[in-house]
């Protein structure tokens, strides 16, 4: 058995920004609530009718030229995202058909904002098996597309992107150490998009009634989030010996500043050892954690030896952590 290690990454930002006090002019909100609850202070969205393969495509293309990966070597692609182009094809079928990746077996991950770390976490185990010999892994998300423009609550939160990893096998020493990934399906109604699937068939009603949009209970969330992030984290360093202190960089999910602090705090963690880029991009469900940890590369803020902890949690709810020794 060998494990597997991230070669490259790369990501794809709409050039549109949305300020706070752009949103100031849609809803009864301000620059000051939103920074001072959340730490956002724009966002990037899409132009209308641009899905998420197509950001998708741009991500990947710069992660798979830094890699020296040709598309049409590719073997496997995985996309997470609850923002799919269409219920089916999968948008990792509709990424490898903008990438001509003719070779790759395709499929999409539906874990919310802990996609990216289940995505990375699958390939690995692709890989250190043998069975494959290189993935792209990918994170992105058209969250406009599902945000109620009209509720304060939530449309102050999120934003579009993506971001992509490529990896390929390596030895036991180097790369992913470990790995813990959990959910809560009982907790499924505080973060959740009710219409349009099987139990609630899209109809004239539920457009009425805005079940396509992010419906959620953010003072609850808050509370499992810092908690549940904190445990994983743990859990993943316990497995392999490691403890808090052994962390160099800690890339969380980018909901809310004040989450990423609470965790940071309680794992013991210094400012500088925590990558924060909520204030440019919000919340970007599975892309948020792809392209903190492409920013933090490109910032070089990694060196070869160093433990790497990445931490999601989102609707589900569902929950992952992983251990990087980067190389
Ligand atoms: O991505 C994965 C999972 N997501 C999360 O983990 C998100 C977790 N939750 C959060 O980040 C926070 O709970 C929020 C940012 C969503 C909300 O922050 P909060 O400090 O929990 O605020 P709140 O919901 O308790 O609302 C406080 C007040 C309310 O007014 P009243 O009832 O106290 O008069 C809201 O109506 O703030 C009001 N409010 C706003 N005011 C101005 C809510 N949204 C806004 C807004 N602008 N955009």
């Amino acid at each position: 058995m060998k494990s597997a290690k991230i070669v490259s990454l790369g990501k794809y930002l709409p050039s549109k920004v949305l300020t706070n006090f752009d949103l100031e002019k849609i809803v009864n909100t301000s620059d000051e609530w939103i920074t001072t609850r959340t730490g956002i202070k724009e966002r990037r969205i899409v132009e209308k009718g641009v899905a998420s393969s197509d950001l998708a495509r741009e991500a990947s293309k710069i992660a798979l030229k830094r890699a020296g990966i040709k598309a049409r070597d590719v073997e496997l692609i995985i996309v997470a995202t609850i923002t799919p182009d269409t219920v089916f094809p999968s948008t990792s079928c509709h990424l490898q058909n903008h990438l001509n990746a003719k070779k790759s077996c395709c499929f999409d991950i539906s874990a919310a904002c802990a996609g990216f770390v289940y995505g990375l976490i699958c390939a690995w185990q692709f890989l250190k098996t043998g069975f494959y010999k290189n993935a792209l892994v990918v994170g992105s998300e058209v969250l406009s597309c599902i945000t109620d423009w009209e509720d304060r609550a939530t449309c102050v939160l999120f934003g579009d992107g993506a971001g992509a990893a490529v990896l390929v096998p390596s030895n036991k020493k180097e790369g992913f150490l470990s790995a813990d990934l959990g959910g809560d399906g009982s907790l499924g109604d505080l973060l959740i998009l009710p219409g349009g699937g099987s139990r609630i068939p899209a109809s004239f009603d539920t457009v009425k009634s805005k079940m396509h949009f992010i419906k959620m209970k953010g003072n609850e969330l808050f509370r499992l989030a810092v908690r549940i992030m904190v445990k994983t984290a743990q859990k993943s360093l316990r497995k392999v010996g490691l403890t808090t202190k052994d962390i160099n960089l800690f890339v969380p999910h980018q909901a809310n500043l004040r989450i990423i602090k609470a965790v940071a705090k309680r794992l013991g963690l210094s400012e500088k050892e925590v990558y924060v880029n909520i204030e440019r991009y919000a919340n970007m469900s599975s892309a948020s954690t792809s392209i903190a940890l492409c920013e933090a590369y490109e910032e070089k803020r990694m060196k070869r030896g160093d433990i790497v902890v990445l931490d999601a949690f989102g609707g589900g709810l569902v929950w992952g952590s992983c251990v990087i020794k980067w190389s």
